[in-house]
């Protein structure tokens, strides 16, 4: 395999993007929003500066990455890949659609991975005529920095697929970790379930903010307390996140916190939109 296809430049699309380049494939690069799309290939640059910046790699290896991603603006010029991840908005009807398309016109033998974080593989294996070729690859933010790969297998997943995909991972650099499909796969059940409870904490003025992030970093280790990492992931990310855990598995316990819910109403999204639990 030489071809890999990637859907979406957003974050998480143009960090894989920047990986599977950086591991030497050739990168078809597909976002339908030309300036979307632009600032994808914006952040490759810049995130691969950081690294020659850092010695981790020569200016000539980040010159000849970039030179292996070829934007394209239609699913159409996926083609010739054999392989394609999808990080399109995490919306199941997008996704499917993308995937019927896919299914459509790609090589019989071709593999479809979603980066999604909380959507059911098995459901959108079942909207192609390739199911045991559909899988997920769970990447994290930042993909570059981030080593975990959670892989999930829908329940029609064959094991050849879940076999290229566990090994591909390692050609990234990633260590692969296998799950089963559920509602928010290992991940997301768990991590999602502390932001919300710190979200919990603030509304309830157990704590500030900043107090609460202290506590997980000086007292847990943790590289960002949860609020910062929310912030980081997006809260509507983490909103739409819980509701999918409360769909999938029931139970108040996986309901958004309603301070969560207010804050993403009022458009403050954490980093992406300049404010969130902190302003930037
Ligand atoms: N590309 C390339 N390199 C990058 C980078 C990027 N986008 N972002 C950071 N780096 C590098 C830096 O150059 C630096 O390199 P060095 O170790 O050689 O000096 C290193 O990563 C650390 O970066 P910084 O010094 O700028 O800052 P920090 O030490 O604060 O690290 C962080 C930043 C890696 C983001 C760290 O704060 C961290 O690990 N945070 C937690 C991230 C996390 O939990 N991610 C998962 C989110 S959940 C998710 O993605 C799943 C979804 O489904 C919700």
């Amino acid at each position: 395999m030489q071809t890999i296809g990637v859907i979406g430049a957003g974050t998480m699309g143009n960090g894989i993007a920047h990986v599977c380049a950086r591991a030497g494939f050739d990168v078809i690069l597909c976002e339908v929003s030309q300036p979307a799309l632009e600032r994808g290939l914006a952040a490759i640059a810049g995130n691969l500066g950081r690294e020659v910046a850092k010695s981790k790699l020569t200016s000539q290896e980040a010159a000849d990455a970039q030179a292996r991603i070829l934007p394209a603006s239609s699913l159409e010029a996926l083609a010739p890949c054999e392989f394609v991840i999808e990080a399109a908005t995490e919306k199941f009807d997008v996704k499917a659609q993308i995937f019927r398309t896919l299914d459509s016109f790609l090589a019989p033998g071709a593999v479809l991975a979603s980066n999604t974080s909380s959507i059911s593989i098995t459901k959108l294996a079942a909207a192609t005529r390739r199911p045991m070729q559909v899988i997920g690859m769970h990447f994290f933010n930042p993909v570059p920095v981030m080593k975990l790969v959670e892989i999930i297998r829908g329940l029609q997943t064959s094991q050849a697929t879940f076999d290229a995909v566990k090994a591909l991972s390692e050609q990234l650099g990633k260590i692969p970790v296998e799950v089963n499909d559920a509602a928010g796969f290992v991940s997301n059940r768990v991590l999602m379930p502390l932001i919300n409870e710190a979200c919990y904490a603030v509304m309830e003025g157990v704590a500030t903010p900043e107090a609460i992030d202290t506590i997980f970093r000086e007292g847990m280790a943790h590289p960002m307390g949860p609020l910062t990492l929310a912030d980081f992931i997006g809260l509507d990310v983490c909103v739409d996140i819980m509701r999918v855990l409360a769909e999938g598995l029931g139970g108040a316990k996986y309901n958004p916190c309603p301070l969560l819910v207010r804050m993403v109403d009022a458009g403050w999204l954490g980093r992406k939109s300049g404010r969130g639990f902190y302003t930037y």
